[in-house]
C-alpha cells in the first residue's frame, strides 16, 4: 500500500478513537461484481452502446425497470443528470416556474436553473415534509412541480399529486434518498411523470456516481433517452420505443449524460440487495428513533401512516435548545463521543441550507425552513450496523445532550 493510501479499517480507527462505528464508510461492493468487471477489462466494451444487445447498463435498465413496475428505465451519470432530463424532457418553455421543497441538496435547485427553469421554493416544516399552506399558495403559475424527498421523509404525496392533477402540471420525484421507499404500497419515484434515483456513494446503491431516470410515458422516454445522448440510431438499443424516436429523431439536442458499462456492472450486483437493506436499515433507524424520542431534548418526526420508509441515515431535531451556542455544544460532546452529528444550519456553507444557494440570486426569506434547519440533526446511519453499534450512538446522543442540558 502506497504512503498515502489508507485501508478503510485503518481510516476507521482513525478517526474513532472512541470505538464509535464509522459510519462514512460506502457500502462494500458485492464479489459478484468482479467476474464482469474484469471481462469489461479485459475488452475494453465501456460504452454502453457498442455491443449489439446485452450491454451491461441495457441489462441494468431493465432490471431496475422490473424492480421499480416501471415501463421504461434510463441509467445516466448521477441523479442531478436525471432531473435536467426530466425538466427537458417535460419541454417546459424557458424560465418555467418549477416548485421545489427549499429543504433539500444543492444539485437539485441546481438542476432546475441548468434546464433554464426558475426554482420556487417552498418552506418545510419541522417534520422536513412540505408545508402545504406555502405549497397551494406558490402553486398558482408554476410548470411542474419536483418534489424531492430529502433524506427519505415522504411529503403528502395524496395532496401533492391532487393539486397537481387540478392544475394539470406533471409531478417529477427526486427519489435520490428513497430508493424502497413506499407510499400506500406503491414505490416512491413512480407516483409522478418522472421518477428520479441517485447511485452516489452515499445512497442506498453505491456505484460512487450514476443516476436512473423511471417513466411509464412512452414520449417522455424517448425525448431523455435522445437527450442523454442516443445519438444516430442509438436509440434502436432501448425497447418499445421505435415510434415515438422517430418522431424526435435529430430534432433534440444531446446533453450526453450516459452511464458507462462499469458502473452498471458495480450496481447490477447490488439490485436484488436493496429489499434487505431497506428491511435492515428501516429497523436499524426505528430502533434508535425509539431510544432518541424518550429523551426530552430531542424527537425524531414520526413517519406518515401512508409512508413504509427506506432510512440509511436518522434525522432529529434539538427540542428547548433556545441558543446556537448550545446546539452547537450538543455537536461537540457528541463529537467528543465519536460520534458526528451535524446541525444543518450551524455548519458553514452546508449545501443543504437555501441561504446558501447564492447562486439563484436574490432568496426568499422562509422562516420556517430557517428554523428547522437551524435545530434538525443529520446522523448516518447505515442498514450495515449493528444492534451494539446502535446502542452505542443511542447513547452517546442521549450523555452528550445531557451533558448540554444537564440531567
Ligand atoms: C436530495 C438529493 N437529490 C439529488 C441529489 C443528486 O444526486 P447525484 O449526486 O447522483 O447527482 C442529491 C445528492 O446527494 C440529493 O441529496
Amino acid at each position: 500500500m502506497g504512503m498515502n493510501r489508507m485501508s478503510s479499517d485503518a481510516l476507521a480507527k482513525r478517526a474513532l478513537p472512541t470505538g464509535a462505528p464509522n459510519v462514512y464508510d460506502a457500502e462494500p461492493i458485492p464479489d459478484a461484481a468482479r467476474a464482469e468487471i474484469e471481462r469489461l477489462l479485459a475488452s475494453g466494451d465501456l460504452f454502453r452502446y457498442t455491443a449489439p444487445e446485452g450491454a451491461p447498463v441495457a441489462r441494468l435498465e431493465a432490471e431496475f425497470a422490473s424492480y421499480m413496475g416501471v415501463r421504461y428505465a434510463l441509467a445516466v451519470a448521477s441523479c442531478s443528470a436525471a432531473l435536467f432530463l426530466a425538466l427537458k424532457a417535460l419541454d417546459l418553455p424557458r424560465g418555467a416556474r418549477v416548485l421545489i421543497p427549499a429543504f433539500t441538496f444543492a444539485a437539485v435547485p441546481s438542476a432546475v436553473v441548468h434546464a433554464d427553469c426558475e426554482p420556487v421554493l417552498v418552506e418545510v416544516g419541522n417534520d422536513f415534509r412540505i408545508d402545504l399552506d406555502d405549497f397551494h399558495a406558490k402553486l398558482d403559475g408554476a410548470a411542474a412541480v419536483l418534489i424531492s424527498h430529502m433524506r427519505g421523509h415522504t411529503s403528502d404525496m395524496d395532496a401533492i399529486m391532487a393539486a397537481c392533477e387540478v392544475c394539470g402540471i406533471p409531478l417529477v420525484e427526486d427519489a435520490a434518498h428513497s430508493l424502497g421507499t413506499l407510499w400506500s404500497g406503491r414505490k416512491i419515484g413512480t407516483l409522478g411523470k418522472i421518477g428520479c434515483f441517485s447511485f452516489q456513494s452515499y445512497k442506498l446503491v453505491n456505484a460512487g456516481e450514476g443516476g436512473m431516470f423511471v417513466t411509464d410515458d412512452p414520449e417522455i422516454a424517448a425525448r431523455a433517452v435522445i437527450m442523454s445522448g442516443a445519438y444516430e440510431h442509438n436509440w434502436k438499443k432501448h425497447p418499445g420505443l421505435q415510434n415515438s424516436f422517430q418522431h424526435w429523431q435529430n430534432k433534440l439536442p444531446l446533453y450526453n449524460m450516459r452511464m458507462q458499462n462499469l458502473s452498471a456492472a458495480v450496481i447490477r450486483p447490488q439490485i436484488p440487495l436493496i429489499d434487505h437493506r431497506v428491511l435492515a436499515g428501516r429497523t436499524n433507524h426505528d430502533y434508535v428513533a425509539d431510544l432518541l424520542n424518550a429523551s426530552p431534548w430531542m424527537e425524531v418526526p414520526p413517519s406518515l401512516p401512508q409512508e413504509t420508509r427506506a432510512p440509511d441515515s436518522l434525522q432529529f431535531n434539538l427540542r428547548g435548545f433556545a441558543a446556537d451556542d448550545e446546539a452547537r455544544a450538543f455537536q461537540s460532546a457528541a463529537a467528543a463521543r465519536g460520534i458526528s452529528v451535524q446541525v444543518f444550519g450551524l455548519s458553514r456553507d452546508n449545501a443543504r441550507a437555501f441561504w446558501n444557494w447564492q447562486f439563484l440570486g436574490p432568496l426568499p426569506e422562509l422562516p420556517k425552513t430557517r428554523a428547522m434547519l437551524m435545530r434538525a440533526c443529520d446522523l448516518r446511519l447505515p442498514a450495515r450496523l449493528v444492534r451494539d453499534e446502535l446502542d452505542l450512538i443511542a447513547n452517546a446522543l442521549i450523555d452528550a445532550v445531557n451533558e448540554v442540558k444537564g440531567g
